[in-house]
């Protein structure tokens, strides 16, 4: 047992402090410090409110604003003490409190426990990091319009299983990952709506005898509504969890095109220069130009989904309403969150200053008989065989130009007749790269005509 006094907050009870262990274990004050700002906000309401229902006079309720302010000055101006003794941000201030304003400063938690205090400071920082995020989002989107709409009409080969399938347009490709991070950011958009409801006036778990007006909080605070119930109110992390899943899934979003950046750069494929401002030496070899962000962007979606499965792990056993299990929610989402942000801004750097080398994607597009599907369709409207005869008689000619090392263009038309009695010389028209990217036009499809429709459809929808 230590010499400690017993708690100033709840020491009515206890005659000694805590183990200097039990203190390690339990303060929160090393992290949770960072809602600092948020459990002054929440503060500050409840007091407005706690004066606007006569619960405490005017006067105190000055008081509290007035000190709150101090407070809030001193912390921002790093001239705040923070205690271990004290647990956590919460406490931490309203001893602060009762050292600038004196006796009103033990009114302000009337009608208010920690329980509802930390779910409401916790829900406006995650609310903040949301808001982040969409503009994180946006700002990466901006930068990939940018580099869709410079390469609408350029030609890179288009992969599946990473092996040459048919040519696309550099423009459609920057334009799938738009598409991408803006279904993540209406799914932070989603998950904003849900978590915007306030859990301040839940009390302990059961609500309070006081007549609180939950809804003025909950009005001070930019939330749309206050919580129904007071036991989830107070018992729930899901809006933090929901942060986290779609964090995940934004990141996983983000390392594939980190992925894409690392193969790209590589001097195997040269597709992409990833800027000086984006890029590592090496100590020992003078040529290298690493792609370190896009690597550390590639690694990121561990520890975010690592977040995620650790908070879905601390509360999928909890009994309602809240348990201390719960104060082990904030270490893992500030991590997530700060990395998340660290990503979506790397990512937006690269992709604003890499310059892809339009000429070896045009070679690389043209190469590995990228026009096959091309010829083909060709076979089927020209020659209106059945697709299936089509695939074969391609087939054919591939493995001819394959055995002479050339490609399908290179092939004359005594080689394709050889094959096909049929074929024509309008043949060659349907095997050049440009040709046949020009040709998909369906909707959706990697033509110029229409990415330059879907540049300009979301660059008026992000204006
Ligand atoms: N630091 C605590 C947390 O983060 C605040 C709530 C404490 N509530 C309590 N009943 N001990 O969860």
């Amino acid at each position: 047992m230590t010499d400690k006094s017993a708690n100033q907050m709840w020491g009515g009870r206890f005659a000694a402090g805590p183990d200097a262990i039990m203190e390690a274990i339990n303060a929160s004050i090393g992290f949770d410090q960072r809602m600092a700002a948020q459990d002054i906000a929440g503060s500050r309401a409840h007091a407005a409110m706690l004066a606007a229902t006569g619960i405490v006079s005017d006067k105190d309720a000055e008081a509290m604003r007035e000190g709150l302010l101090t407070i809030l000055s001193e912390i921002e101006g790093g001239k705040f003490a923070f205690s271990t003794a004290l647990e956590d941000i919460h406490m931490n201030v309203e001893a602060r409190l009762k050292e600038v304003i004196g006796e009103p400063a033990g009114r302000l938690h009337t009608g208010r426990s920690r329980n509802d205090q930390v779910a409401t400071d916790f829900r406006l920082w995650v609310r903040d990091q949301v808001d982040a995020a969409i503009e994180g989002l946006q700002a990466l989107m901006q930068a990939l319009l940018g580099q869709a709409e410079a390469g609408a009409d350029w030609v890179m080969p288009g992969f599946t299983h990473l092996q040459t399938a048919q040519p696309v347009t550099w423009g459609h490709h920057m334009m799938a990952y738009v598409e991408m991070f803006a279904r993540d950011l209406s799914r932070f958009r989603d998950a904003r709506v849900r978590m915007n409801e306030s859990p301040l006036g839940a009390a302990a778990l059961a609500g309070t005898s006081f007549p609180i007006d939950r809804d003025m909080t909950a009005q001070a605070l930019g939330f749309d509504r206050p919580m129904a119930n007071s036991l989830d109110a107070v018992s729930d992390r899901d809006f933090a969890l929901e942060f986290l899943s779609v964090s995940s899934i934004c990141a996983m979003h983000l390392s594939r095109m980190a992925e894409e950046l690392v193969i790209w750069s590589s001097a195997q494929f040269r597709f992409v220069t990833l800027s000086d401002r984006f890029s590592t030496g090496s100590s020992i070899m003078p040529q290298k130009k690493n792609p370190d962000a896009a690597e550390l962007i590639r690694a990121k979606i561990g520890r975010i989904f690592g977040a995620n499965v650790a908070l879905m792990t601390v509360m999928k056993g909890l009994p309602l309403a809240y348990s201390k299990d719960m104060q082990e929610d904030k270490e893992q989402v500030f991590d997530a969150a700060d990395n998340l942000m660290l990503a979506l801004a790397a990512m937006t750097g690269m992709v604003s200053d890499m310059s892809a080398n339009r000429a070896s994607l045009e070679a690389a597009a043209g190469s590995g008989f990228s026009t096959a599907t091309d010829l083909a369709d060709w076979l089927v409207r020209a020659l209106n065989m059945p697709f299936r005869d089509a695939h074969h008689v391609t087939g054919s000619l591939v493995a001819i130009a394959e055995k002479r090392g050339c490609d399908l263009p290179d092939l004359t038309l005594e080689d394709m007749q050889g094959v096909h009695a049929a074929i024509t010389d309008e043949v060659f028209g349907v095997l050049g790269v440009h040709n046949s990217v020009a040709s998909r036009l369906s909707y959706g499809g990697t033509a110029p005509t229409r990415v330059r429709e879907q540049v300009a459809r979301w660059k008026e929808a992000l204006a």
